[in-house]
């Protein structure tokens, strides 16, 4: 077989497998192209870029999340602000990082985002479910929403969720790792992501802020791992962020909540 064939057939068996059938083609294809080249066999190359997929996608998702019932949960409940509320929280522990931020809803985004002047275009990098925490963000039906991740069933979710609850937005699927928008916008939401894209490339958070063009950024960080031990872990995305700052002459606000690190940067 020749590598094109290889990288076809790789391809084709990732996003026929249950598990991947809704990722991002060209994300399995871009990884796929570099495991071919360091593996004995198309197997063990279809493996490791399972593993992969796993590591920067899979592991955050609450099995294979029922998005049918969940858009129903949110018709149904659209109307009374306190039920959307608690649909909105349900569906947010069907992922790893809204379950973890749930917490700290009621004041992360009104602390994080307080000093800024009104916003009126957001694009929100590896969004997962954040886009759910809506309610909770201080913004209006004025600000455009432009969120992405490298799911299709999510996005398509996320998407239709923004026509319920009237975000002037929409969401599609984006491998923001190859293929990063470069569209000006006020803010840019890029929480708990760069840790995540540097498993497939150590230079992955550098190359995407030198790519966005947003006034401000929220960039955070988990404040405790997967497993829910803390491990050094703030004192190791401190360190992390600082690297990344340096030579930007940026202006940062750093806030330490429970379960997440994060840093408001006013860029130059
Ligand atoms: C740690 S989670 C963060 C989710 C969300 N930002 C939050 O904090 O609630 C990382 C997310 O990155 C997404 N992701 C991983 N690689 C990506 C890529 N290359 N392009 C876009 N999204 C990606 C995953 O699907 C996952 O939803």
């Amino acid at each position: 077989m020749s590598n094109n064939q290889q990288l076809d057939k790789l391809t084709t068996t990732i996003t026929t497998s249950s598990k991947y059938k809704h990722v991002s083609p060209d994300l399995v294809r871009a990884l796929g192209v570099v495991e071919l080249a360091k593996r004995p066999s198309l197997k063990t190359a279809v493996k490791a870029t399972k593993n992969k997929l796993h590591q920067i996608g899979g592991a955050y998702l609450d099995g294979s999340p029922n998005y049918d019932k969940g858009l129903a949960l949110l018709a149904a409940n659209a109307a009374d602000p306190e039920a959307l509320r608690a649909t909105c929280c349900e569906i947010m522990r069907w992922h790893v990082s809204t379950q973890e931020r749930l917490p700290i809803l009621d004041y992360f985004y009104t602390t994080t985002l307080a000093d800024l002047p009104p916003i009126k275009s957001i694009v929100d990098l590896a969004c997962g479910l954040n886009p759910l925490a809506w309610l909770w963000m201080p913004f209006d039906s004025h600000t455009t929403y432009q969120a992405y991740d490298i799911y299709a069933d999510g996005m398509a979710f996320v998407d239709a969720f923004m026509g319920i609850v009237g975000i002037n937005g929409r969401a599609a699927v984006r491998d923001i790792l190859h293929n990063p928008p470069t569209e000006p916008v006020d803010l840019a939401f890029i929480l708990k992501t760069l840790p995540c894209l540097e498993q497939i490339d150590k230079q992955a958070g550098m190359h995407l802020l030198d790519a966005i063009q947003a006034r401000y950024l929220l960039i955070s960080y988990p404040a405790a791992s997967l497993s829910g031990r803390h491990k050094g872990m703030v004192a190791t995305y401190d360190a992390h962020f600082q690297k990344l700052a340096a030579g930007r002459n940026w202006r940062v606000q750093r806030h330490l909540f429970p379960t997440e690190l994060a840093f408001l940067v006013t860029t130059p």
